[in-house]
């Protein structure tokens, strides 16, 4: 089994290789179209600015993807700027967009640390207030986007990278049980959603993960409705993610019952060695590698890449350009990423119907 995934890989490259320097995207299938052959995901989160003032980045999101996420605006710092008073304005916009276009949303994110409007991190409140707080966040925001996002990271980065439960105004306020608590409201708001635990670092075996497993395990064996495992997936060129740790993570979360979703694929470049053109090639190999396996695990069900043009994206702080990590680049030209996806997705449903 290894050595066919092993011949697949290699079969992938030495077509990614050939088509890299012969074909561009306009002239190959869109991902989507490959994607929804076999019913995956292929998604990417969404900047809300350039989305409403560049055609270009419309254009390419709307013809690439089935699946989309905002990169910010369904925060709760967005969502709710004062206390109660809710503002949807941009995350509407995004949630129109999906609909015309047949996309599937997903929603990020409901309970995280960050992204928290000051009122909440700079007020006093009592842990019944903070509860209740949670409570109406969750159901306000999920009664509102009631059967157009099919999934929700309900629950963001609760875990810290020795594994252990991270310190938060949640944690602090509510105690343990506020992860409990929010998926409980959750399913209450909408019981036709996914509810998902999203982190990040979680990828392969290792201290955090260990922590995540444990988390979501104990999150199932007391009834909470969890139903899925985001792993967020921001990789590192030099430092490569272990395959074999990868598979080995998914197949425990799976045997949970979990589905399983890359959620916020990226790679950083800048710090690896070799030309732009071989960082490129090897980012590509990393990237087809992670999709195989993810196409290769049953219950990994959709790959999103946090966002999709190197033109934009949270890696390159502004005024700065050093990071490469996406699809598209900064003209919008494919990179050969995109046709190593290319290529996989067209073999999507002979990889599933083995697995
Ligand atoms: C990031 C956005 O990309 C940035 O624009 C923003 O300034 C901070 O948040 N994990 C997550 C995402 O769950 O919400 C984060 O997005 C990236 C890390």
């Amino acid at each position: 089994m290894t050595r066919i995934k092993t011949a697949l890989a290699i079969l992938i490259i030495f077509a990614v290789l050939q088509v890299a320097f012969v074909s561009s995207a306009q002239e190959t299938k869109p991902l989507r179209e490959s994607a929804e052959a076999c019913e995956f995901g292929i998604g990417a989160a969404v900047n809300h600015e350039p989305l409403r003032f560049e055609k270009k980045y419309a254009e390419v999101l709307s013809r690439e993807f089935n699946m989309i996420v905002a990169e910010n605006v369904m925060k709760m710092v967005t969502l709710q700027p004062t206390p109660g008073r809710f503002d949807f304005t941009e995350a509407d916009a995004l949630v129109a967009f999906a609909e015309k276009h047949g996309m599937k949303m997903r929603g990020h994110t409901l309970v995280w640390h960050e992204s928290l409007p000051t009122w909440l991190t700079e007020g006093k409140f009592t842990r019944d207030e903070l509860m209740k707080i949670m409570e109406t966040h969750i159901k306000t925001v999920m009664t509102h986007f009631k059967g157009k996002i099919f999934a929700w990271d309900v629950l963001n980065e609760a875990i810290t990278e020795e594994g252990q439960l991270r310190d938060t105004i949640w944690l602090r306020g509510i105690g343990e049980e506020y992860m409990d608590l929010a998926f409980k409201w959750a399913r209450e708001a909408d019981p036709d959603a996914k509810l998902f635990y999203n982190d990040f670092n979680a990828e392969g075996m290792n201290a955090k993960s260990e922590g995540v497993y444990k988390l979501v395990k104990g999150l199932k064996d007391r009834g909470a409705p969890i139903d899925g495992i985001g792993l967020q997936t921001h990789l590192k060129l030099e430092t490569p993610l272990s395959m074999d740790e990868l598979r080995e993570n998914m197949d425990r979360l799976a045997e949970l019952g979990l589905e399983i979703q890359i959620t916020e694929l990226d790679m950083r470049t800048k710090n690896a060695t070799g030309s732009p053109e071989e960082k490129l090639i090897a980012q590509a190999e990393l990237y087809n590698n992670t999709l195989i396996a993810c196409l290769e695990q049953p219950a990994c069900t959709a790959v999103l890449f946090w966002g999709f043009t190197d033109r934009y994206t949270w890696l390159n702080p502004p005024g700065q350009r050093e990071e490469a990590p996406l699809l598209f680049d900064r003209t919008y030209k494919s990179k050969p990423v995109y046709e190593a996806f290319q290529q996989t997705l067209e073999l999507c449903p002979t990889i599933r119907a083995k697995s």
